[in-house]
């Protein structure tokens, strides 16, 4: 009999979260100000409040979780791990195939898990309200619960097509409070300027983060600041107790280290999450084959360079070294809207950089294949982003097969895609289509870095 069902009880819940940072062979590049000088945390205080500055600029390997952080948590984590089974069988696979189950949480994905405490840490600071941006809509629904748990008021700004695509996620944003636009908006000068420019742009996470930071730093009373639901160091620091808590889920079924790790990665954070624990057992000899995944439509750890670029279209964010397809990006309307960042966390691209990681891209058809085939064997109906993690595991769990190896892969189920069922249904329809990002495409849109100090 298998475990299908993995559950670790309330008091092992991890108390304290992985920093990557501290282990890296070779350190990070910092971050650098407009000057091309590494910035200073105080530099950054505008737009986060200091006690998350100093988790974002920490080398420490151990950072603890306050205990009032862990009581909220508590209302869905410990997570389970499951092992999909009935996939396994349809695919006559010799693997086992365990995944994460990040879509238990009250809004359906991986992000409460950094919504919380980054609420929390801004609320300790004396901080009233926030102000974020969402792609698919998983993080701003995911932030509103936070704020609205632990008190404050919270503005989303949502990227046009999710915005159009998915309305269900703005009335989930409504029901825990939060205050939810299209972006480009008419709030912001930046809104302004792109919607004067380009009236019927699809929008973009970078103009969505530009206008969120606007908003923040130009509140008078000091009270609001912006909140990042992927990409930065410590979003990917909260995201740890994913693996940590996985880790021990399989030493209680005596299962030995995974040989393959598996996340979907938009801006890196489920899958630090889930990884970087592993990442660590790497860096001290382990043989783990460790898989970032991405859509063929915005391949930006296959395809763009590592290099200093922007978090942003309007270039507020200080320069990041990380891979990129630079910031003016604006990738095709796919329906994982999670995924169509221009960048990737710089911990993540640096874990490339440094030959821990092999990422791979998917195009959406074979996404939403995969997809259905998770529906159809495992019952659950799976994110757009997540899908393009259990495309991979389905092409892992075939080699395994070809090779008669009896693998151990292990995956993120980042979240559900019962709000997304709109892409479902144009799938179903026939009417969605591959896209691949042209070498000319990208091309232009590198035009924008090319002055950029180099790493
Ligand atoms: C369900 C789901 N998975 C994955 C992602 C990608 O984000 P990240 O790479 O930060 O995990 C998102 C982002 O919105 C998401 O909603």
């Amino acid at each position: 009999m298998s475990d299908r069902k993995i559950y670790l009880e309330e008091k092992d819940i991890p108390r304290k979260w992985y920093n990557l940072a501290a282990d890296f062979k070779n350190p990070p590049l910092p971050p650098l100000g407009p000057d091309g000088k590494p910035i200073s945390p105080d530099m950054l205080a505008p737009v986060f409040p200091m006690n998350i500055i100093e988790q974002e600029v920490s080398t420490e390997r151990w950072i603890n979780i306050p205990e009032e952080i862990i009581e909220i948590l508590y209302r869905w984590r410990p997570a389970p791990l499951r092992r999909a089974v009935y996939l396994e069988k349809y695919l006559k696979t010799p693997a086992r195939i365990y995944y994460k189950d990040e879509s238990v949480s009250p809004a359906g994905s991986h992000k409460p898990n950094t919504a919380v405490p980054q609420a929390w840490y801004n609320k300790q600071f004396g901080i009233k309200r926030l102000t974020t941006e969402t792609g698919a809509g998983q993080w701003g629904s995911a932030l509103s619960f936070a704020c609205s748990i632990i008190g404050l008021d919270c503005k989303i700004y949502m990227v046009r097509i999710s915005f159009d695509q998915k309305p269900m996620r703005q009335t989930m944003m409504r029901v825990w409070g939060g205050k939810c636009v299209a972006s480009p908006s008419p709030d912001t000068n930046f809104g302004r300027k792109v919607l004067k420019e380009t009236p019927n742009t699809p929008g973009s996470l970078g103009i969505a983060i530009s206008e969120a930071i606007e908003d923040a730093v130009s509140d008078k009373s000091g009270k609001t600041r912006y909140s990042l639901g992927s990409v930065l160091n410590h979003v990917m620091l909260h995201q740890t107790i994913i693996g940590l808590e996985a880790k021990k889920q399989l030493e209680s079924v005596k299962e030995k280290l995974p040989d393959v790790v598996i996340g979907c990665a938009g801006g890196g954070s489920n899958f630090a999450g889930l990884s970087f624990p592993f990442v660590c057992d790497k860096i001290n000899g382990a043989k783990i084959t460790i898989i970032p995944t991405e859509p063929t439509a915005c391949p930006t750890m296959t395809k763009g360079p590592f290099a200093y670029d922007h978090g942003d279209t309007a270039c507020m964010t200080p320069l990041l070294a990380m891979h990129t397809l630079g910031h003016g990006f604006v990738p095709q309307p796919i329906h994982a809207g999670g995924l169509r960042y221009h960048g990737m966390a710089p911990l993540v691209s640096h874990a490339i950089k440094e030959g821990l990681l092999e990422p791979r891209a998917y195009d959406q058809i074979k996404c939403y294949e995969a997809a259905l085939l998770w529906a159809r064997t495992e019952g659950a109906i799976c994110a757009p982003e997540t899908s393009h993690a259990i495309a991979c595991a389905v092409e892992e769990a075939k080699k395994a097969k070809e090779e008669g190896k009896e693998k151990v892969i292990l995956f993120n189920y980042s979240g559900h895609g019962l709000m997304d069922l709109v892409g479902y249904g144009k799938f179903l329809d026939g009417e969605l289509m591959e896209y691949h990002l042209s070498k000319d495409e990208m091309d232009k849109s590198l035009e924008a870095i090319k002055d950029l100090p180099k790493p």
